[in-house]
């Protein structure tokens, strides 16, 4: 029997509320985190844990069907990447911070700055918007406390509730985008399991509708 083969995050904000959100569908799967693949008993699919990341990729090369995946991921990894249903939960912002102490006038004050991110293209491109040039540190993870190790004058990364910015004594200054968990979806889809995609959807919507 033909499957959808779905990518979750493995470990991380995202990893509970994709399961819920697949649970509320009806959808139950036989866990196994530590295992990277399970499967489901009562709907036809697959679900890969994966590093938030390599999803796009995954999604690019067809190895995955669909994802739940922060927006924020494609925006920065996947822009070719399909959207298939907003699902409301995980939201957040990508924004730019500086520490608390530097006085900050207008997103021109990031020329020749040093800004550590994991987001990188994000960055580029809001910049390049408006006319800014600065030096990326691209780091993976941890990044708030590049100002204070003097890494770099300012970072971009994920704002959720605002505390690791506020232990971190940084002040956010620039948000520049906004995002929440998606159903993403490979180019490469078959026709097969383009159908059993719209009957995830519809149960999804339905959920949607009922959390409203
Ligand atoms: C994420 C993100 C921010 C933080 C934002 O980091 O990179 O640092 O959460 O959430 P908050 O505004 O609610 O504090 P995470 O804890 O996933 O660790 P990592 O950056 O080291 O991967
Ligand atoms: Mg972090």
């Amino acid at each position: 029997m033909t499957k959808i083969r779905i990518a979750i995050q493995k470990s991380g904000r995202l990893n509970e509320d994709s399961l819920k959100i697949l649970k509320d569908c009806g959808i139950s799967i036989d866990n196994g985190k530590d295992q990277l693949k399970a499967s489901s008993r009562n709907f036809p699919m697959e679900v890969f844990y994966l590093r938030n990341g390599d999803i796009p990729q995954y999604l690019r090369d067809g190895v995955v069907d669909i994802a739940i995946i922060g927006e924020n991921v494609l925006i920065e990894k996947g822009e070719d990447i399909l959207i298939a249903e907003k699902l409301g939960f995980s939201k957040c912002k990508v924004s730019l911070a500086v520490p608390k102490s530097v006085k900050y006038n207008s997103v021109q004050d990031f020329e020749g700055k040093r800004i550590a991110t994991s987001y990188p293209n994000t960055v580029t491109n809001y910049l390049e918007q408006k006319g800014v040039s600065a030096d990326l540190h691209i780091i993976n993870g941890s990044v708030e406390i590049a100002p204070n190790i003097g890494l770099a004058d300012a970072i971009c990364d994920i704002v959720s509730s605002g505390s690791t910015l506020f232990k971190n004594n940084l002040k956010e200054v620039e948000v520049m985008l906004t995002s929440e968990a998606v159903l993403a979806v490979s180019p490469k889809i078959s026709d097969e399991r383009t159908v059993l995609l719209q009957q995830l959807q519809f149960r999804i919507q339905s959920v949607l509708r009922a959390r409203k």
